[in-house]
């Protein structure tokens, strides 16, 4: 299951997908953490000092090594160069799966103890002022965007991404590779607002958006955010002091986080499970070819001087049956 934290600066994407993580890493099910936030903090909110969080191999240095090994020997791909972040998987093409060694988590994630449970963790790597903003080449998230497009999770296998709610995402075809979006919202006009434009964005890919109000405290709060988003508010977060002990450097044991928040991280955990049978990898198929057209034509033809449509495979659609013999 692939679920993305999306929201404002400072909203807490960081701390409730760490959280997130951490609930679901109690759970025994396997995680992969990803960190394509421009504000690098996941691997801190997951308990990395700072020398380690900083030695966390960057995704957005290693697009060759992914690229040479999820094109495989699809004769579509001519090579790493001509494969931008849009290209789709085809016949040949190697996919990805949560519980298996590859060679790109071997280069691009680490492992992170969390209480005696252990999850992947893998960042983009910090974003310049070259990388904001641009539907580029070298988009720090084209990495990501790649290894979704090439993943075959499945059911109770989770992949959490920490993400801005950018234009980045928008211009690729990022925001709609998530089973459900966890929009976190404070409950202000800003906060909201971001929520507005997301759906706004989603609304045409049927794309699952739940908001996550966070600081929300008392009557008041809760009832701004209903009033705001609907149906749309799955859950809210209150302060906590568990985070707060984190932040200082001394994060308690997660066994000890608060019980309404532990209640909201299950409800989370509750509303990714249910759009497991809302999945149609058809669609899911359909829309990174749609992208892909896009991209190509808007930049990547004339960037890498190949007719990038001729990458799609029209026949292949994605799916837990082409790795299920595997
Ligand atoms: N529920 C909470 N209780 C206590 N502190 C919180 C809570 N949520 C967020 N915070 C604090 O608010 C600050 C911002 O949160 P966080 O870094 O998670 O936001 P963000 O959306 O990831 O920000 P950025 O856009 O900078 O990446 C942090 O100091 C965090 O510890
Ligand atoms: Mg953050």
């Amino acid at each position: 299951m692939k679920i993305a934290f999306v929201g404002k600066g400072g909203s807490g994407k960081t701390t409730l997908s760490s959280l997130f993580i951490r609930y679901l890493a109690t759970t025994g099910r396997p995680v992969v953490a990803v960190d394509a936030d421009i504000n690098q903090h996941l691997g801190a909110a997951l308990g990395l000092d700072e020398a380690e969080a900083a030695a966390l191999p960057a995704m957005g240095e290693r697009l060759k090594l992914i690229k040479e090994y999820l094109r495989g020997d699809n004769p579509r791909i001519a090579s790493a160069e001509t494969m931008i972040k849009t290209t789709p998987p085809g016949e040949g093409s190697r996919l990805l799966r949560v519980r298996e060694d590859n060679p790109v988590y071997d280069a691009c994630a680490r492992s992170v103890e969390l209480d005696g449970d252990t999850v992947r963790l893998m960042v983009t790597g910090p974003f310049t002022d070259a990388d904001l903003g641009v539907a580029c080449y070298h988009s720090k998230t084209g990495a990501v965007e790649l290894c979704l497009n090439h993943l075959v999770d499945g059911r109770d296998e989770y992949v959490v991404v920490d993400m801005t709610a950018g234009s980045d995402s928008f211009a690729s075809g990022m925001f709609t590779r998530f089973d459900i979006t966890f929009l976190v919202a404070e409950p202000t006009r800003k906060g909201v607002s971001v929520y507005r434009q997301y759906k706004e964005y989603a609304r045409d890919y049927g794309v699952v958006l739940k908001v996550v109000g966070n600081k929300v405290q008392g009557q008041d709060d809760l009832d701004f955010l209903r009033a705001e988003v609907g149906d749309d508010l799955l859950v809210t977060v209150g302060h906590s002091d568990w985070v707060r002990a984190m932040e200082k450097g001394r994060p308690p044991r997660f066994a000890l986080l608060e019980d309404t928040n532990r209640r909201a991280l299950r409800l989370l955990q509750t509303a990714v499970d249910a759009t497991y049978d809302l999945r149609d990898w058809q669609r899911y198929t359909h829309q990174m070819v749609h992208f892909h057209l896009k991209n190509a034509q808007a930049w990547g033809n004339e960037r890498t001087g190949a007719d990038l449509a001729a990458q799609v495979d029209p026949g292949f659609v994605l799916g837990e049956s082409l790795v299920a013999t595997a």
